[in-house]
């Protein structure tokens, strides 16, 4: 049967890459945290010092390091989840931090980062059998994908869901910091000019405010096989 393109977009911290981790897992699909490719180009502005004071990015230094910029995933073959590695090293931790976090959102809203990730997006999906999470896969990455969900849950519930993941990690974290930085980044995510946060117009909404994550999983898999079957 053929492999379909699945693509799940949300606002920030609503359990999106949980959602789409699991499916891919189940319907042995390769996932791919889209997220983490903009992260990965905010450590990199961090690590060549281009964030501002102001909270900027030196866009004129930025634009001719580009190409510099390799983003790709490996399996940890311990836990069996994918990981990032930013021009070879391994960064999966750096990139999860409240400081990547808080410079995330302009670093993406700039056209040309978008344009290179959009580009090497499109290229690992271009066989398909591939599930994307992020905020304008289903708009702007694969506008043709058979499947689309766009998730969202409550500022509070996904505030509590993203301190209660940095705590586990044994991260320095504030409840308001969070919940302050989550509705930042969804306000810049959603106004910018290339590629919105926006739900597609063929997506399936799910809210997933009061779900277990067995529950959400279920859900996603129940829609996967109506599609597919
Ligand atoms: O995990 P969380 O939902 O907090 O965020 P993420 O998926 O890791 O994405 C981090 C940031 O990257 C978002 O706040 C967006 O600014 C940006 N992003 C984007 O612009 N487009 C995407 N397709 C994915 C992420």
């Amino acid at each position: 049967m053929k492999k379909i393109t699945i693509a799940i977009d949300g606002h920030s911290s609503c359990g999106k890459s949980t959602m789409a981790k699991d499916l891919a897992r189940e319907i042995g699909y390769i996932y791919i945290d889209s997220g983490a490719m903009y992260r990965a180009c905010t450590l990199f502005c961090m690590q060549h010092n281009l964030v501002l004071a102001d909270g900027s990015i030196d866009t004129k230094t930025l634009e001719p390091l580009m190409p510099q910029i390799h983003v790709s995933f490996q399996l940890n073959p311990e836990t069996g989840r994918p990981e990032t590695y930013l021009n070879g090293i391994n960064v999966e931790r750096d990139i999860r931090t409240m400081e990547v976090s808080s410079h995330v959102s302009p670093v993406a809203a700039i056209p040309f980062v978008r344009k290179a990730m959009t580009q090497q997006q499109q290229q690992m999906g271009i066989e398909g059998g591939i599930v994307m999470d992020g905020r304008d896969i289903g708009t702007a990455v694969f506008p043709h994908a058979e499947m689309k969900v766009f998730v969202t849950a409550s500022d509070e519930v996904r505030a509590q869901r993203r301190y209660d993941e940095l705590v586990a990690k044994g991260e320095p974290a504030d409840f308001d910091a969070v919940l302050q930085n989550l509705r930042e980044r969804d306000h810049i995510d959603s106004t910018r000019a290339v590629a919105p946060l926006r739900q597609a117009e063929d997506a399936l909404v799910l809210d997933n405010s009061h779900l277990t994550i067995e529950e959400q999983k279920q859900w996603l898999i129940e829609q996967f096989h109506r599609l597919t079957d």
